[in-house]
């Protein structure tokens, strides 16, 4: 039975408290801790750098990912493994050498991932992923927090896993305790959850709870 991991994306976190956030999604049990990086361009929104991710570092031991939602990420991925992550997600569609992309991050010392927005194929990820650690399926489309899970999402992951057996999926947007069983039974480990967790009515716990029993 492969362990689901729960990783809480900061992008839904009470920004003016983010260590505080952090420590108590860590002593709830999170698994890694995803930092959302947007650049206006690639997604119509504008959020953290490597300097977010050293201060989530100070914070906690755990494995940090940096999911890239920007243009050019080969020119980042540098600064954001020094910075701490050691997981670089980069959007397939962000970059026209993907696998120059993705030794680099591996010549850093991280482990690299590629992330797929909802209306682009998997069969696009085929030659890529004898090479990374990971895929994270973007449940929706990247730029925001609280949007709502894409319904054939789970029809999507099943391929994935069909091609990819051995491969992390990653399941990321609209994830919490009434879509996270849909992704998991479609062949999903590690789940994002922004909203769902730093925004549940009984808090951080109670929202990483609720998505570790429902999926069992
Ligand atoms: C892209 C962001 C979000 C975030 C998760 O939009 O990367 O997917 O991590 O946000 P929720 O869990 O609130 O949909």
């Amino acid at each position: 039975m492969t362990r689901i991991e729960v990783v809480p994306s900061i992008l839904s976190a009470d920004v003016s408290r983010l260590g505080d956030q952090v420590r108590e999604a860590v002593a709830a049990g999170a698994d890694r801790i995803q930092v959302d990086i947007m650049d206006g361009h690639f997604v119509p929104n504008l959020t953290f750098g490597p300097l977010v991710v050293e201060a989530v570092r100070k914070v906690t031991d755990l494995p940090i990912e940096a999911h890239l939602m920007i243009e050019h990420p080969e020119l980042f991925i540098e600064a954001f493994v020094k910075a701490g992550a050691s997981l670089i997600e980069v959007q397939v569609e962000a970059t026209t050498s993907l696998y120059r992309t993705v030794e680099a991050i591996k010549e850093l010392g991280a482990d690299a991932g590629v992330a797929i927005n909802p209306a682009t194929s998997v069969e696009t990820l085929r030659e890529i992923v004898p090479y990374i650690v990971l895929v994270n399926v973007m449940t929706v489309e990247p730029g925001f927090g609280g949007q709502k899970f894409i319904a054939h999402s789970p029809e999507k992951i099943r391929r994935l896993r069909a091609m990819a057996p051995d491969l992390e999926i990653e399941v990321d947007g609209g994830i919490d305790a009434q879509t996270a069983p849909l992704v998991v039974k479609a062949g999903a480990t590690v789940l994002v959850a922004g909203s769902s967790v730093f925004g549940h009515k009984a808090g951080i716990a109670a929202g990483i709870a609720a998505i570790r029993k429902a999926v069992g």
